[in-house]
């Protein structure tokens, strides 16, 4: 009897942030985003901020959802801002929580809770959400995002992702993806400063395919 000749399994390659973010594991994805630089869009709409601003007592309140291990907050705190980090996942706060300076401690408010239930304040200077609410829940997004439009006050902004319809995770039941034409409604009342669509193919760790279709937003909220 012959031994079939079956080729040696081939070493898997280390899973990456859309490995952990496709099943919501979300202490494997902040294990792997530990330490990372604050994101494009965030940074972006701070540097509009400082361009327009002359006053350095100006008022600068953030809510930082779906805050994670906390990228985006701490550089919020670093530059001066009051923030409000919410994630429903208490190991965000946990890795967040120690990193936080001890002269930003009074500025930083971490609020455990889910997109639908967390509570912020009802006028903020920036709302930012990055690669956070395509996750929540189809059912909950139109609520959830009537109150982020609500709370950002006139000349505040939104900074963050939205993922589009021919991203690979937009068959999932529990995601929210929204077409190019939708985001004209979603800021209606904004001006767009910054719409980057990404659209690029991409693979999983183990070579299934993952398309990347992403709006990459910094929005100012019109004043009346
Ligand atoms: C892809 S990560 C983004 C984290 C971080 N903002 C960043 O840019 O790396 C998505 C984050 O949203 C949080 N999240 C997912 N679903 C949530 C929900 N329903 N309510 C609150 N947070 C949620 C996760 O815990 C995770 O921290």
């Amino acid at each position: 009897m012959t031994t079939p000749n079956i080729p040696p399994a081939s070493p898997a390659a280390p899973k990456r942030a859309q490995d952990y973010a496709a099943v919501r594991d979300w202490p494997g994805y902040f294990d792997l985003m530990l330490g990372k630089p604050a994101r494009e869009t965030l940074v972006a709409a701070l540097s509009n901020f400082e361009k327009e601003s002359t006053n350095p007592t100006d008022s600068r309140l953030a809510v930082d959802l779906g805050c994670g291990e906390g990228r985006d907050t701490l550089e919020l705190l670093a530059r001066g801002w009051t923030v409000h980090a919410i994630d429903a996942h208490p190991r965000a706060l946990q890795l967040l929580t120690p990193r936080v300076p001890p002269d930003a401690e009074s500025r930083y408010h971490p609020v455990l809770a889910t997109f639908a239930d967390a509570r912020w304040p009802d006028r903020v200077d920036l709302f930012n959400a990055s690669f956070s609410l395509p996750f929540c829940e189809p059912r909950d997004f139109a609520a959830v995002w009537r109150r982020i439009v609500s709370s950002i006050r006139p000349g505040g902004r939104f900074a963050g992702q939205l993922f589009g319809p021919r991203d690979g995770w937009a068959t999932l039941p529990d995601r929210t993806h929204h077409p190019r034409t939708e985001l004209d409604t979603l800021f209606d009342g904004f001006v767009l400063e910054e719409l980057r669509e990404e659209e690029r193919p991409d693979s999983t760790h183990d070579g299934r395919p993952k398309p990347w279709h992403v709006f990459h937003i910094v929005a100012r909220k019109r004043r009346p």
